[in-house]
């Protein structure tokens, strides 16, 4: 069991578009069994690898979040294929964001294909909260973070308390 730490705004590594995973290998298995300790403990629905400083284009999430089922799915190379309708998610927040909810709006429904754990490919189709949570994580290996998607006033209020909060600490 390893809890890694929490890449946090404004780290500018969460600015980038990450990696693309070229070979499923031992290494890669044990950053996603990494990946799910850490968002399981947060808890959170959801984890890209570069919100724990890892530039490689994984994600895991369970819409689910619990510790005891363990329930989780990966995509390795993700990419949105298909999206239709409009939402707004309510109060959706991020570990790498802390302090922090706000709405957003999101297509309704998406598909995303990529590489499962075992390298088959795999597609999910999500609507509600795991199309957000879809939405929200593949946004991360593009280095957009959910207040990226709200109002440029409101992104600055936020940062500048998230900046007076770094320097209290
Ligand atoms: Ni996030």
């Amino acid at each position: 069991m390893a809890i890694l730490d929490i890449v946090t705004y404004p780290d500018p590594r969460l600015k980038n578009p990450t990696a693309r995973v070229n070979e499923i290998n031992d290494e890669i298995r044990q950053i996603v069994a990494d990946m799910a300790d850490t968002m399981y403990e947060a808890p959170g629905v959801g984890l890209a690898a570069i919100q724990a400083g890892i530039d490689k284009s994984i994600i895991i999430f369970d819409p689910e979040a619990d510790k005891e089922k363990r329930n989780f799915s990966t995509l390795i190379n993700p990419k949105i294929t298909f999206q239709e309708g409009t939402m707004t998610s309510e109060n959706e927040g991020c570990l790498s964001v802390p302090d922090f909810r706000s709405n957003v709006k999101r297509y309704a429904r998406v598909t995303a294909e990529g590489l499962d754990i075992d390298g088959n490919p795999l597609q999910i189709h999500g609507e509600d909260l795991l199309s957000i949570i879809l939405q929200h994580e593949i946004d991360h290996l593009n280095g957009i973070l959910f207040i990226d998607r709200i109002s440029a006033l409101k992104r600055q209020i936020y940062r500048k308390k998230r900046l007076k909060a770094l320097k209290d600490e």
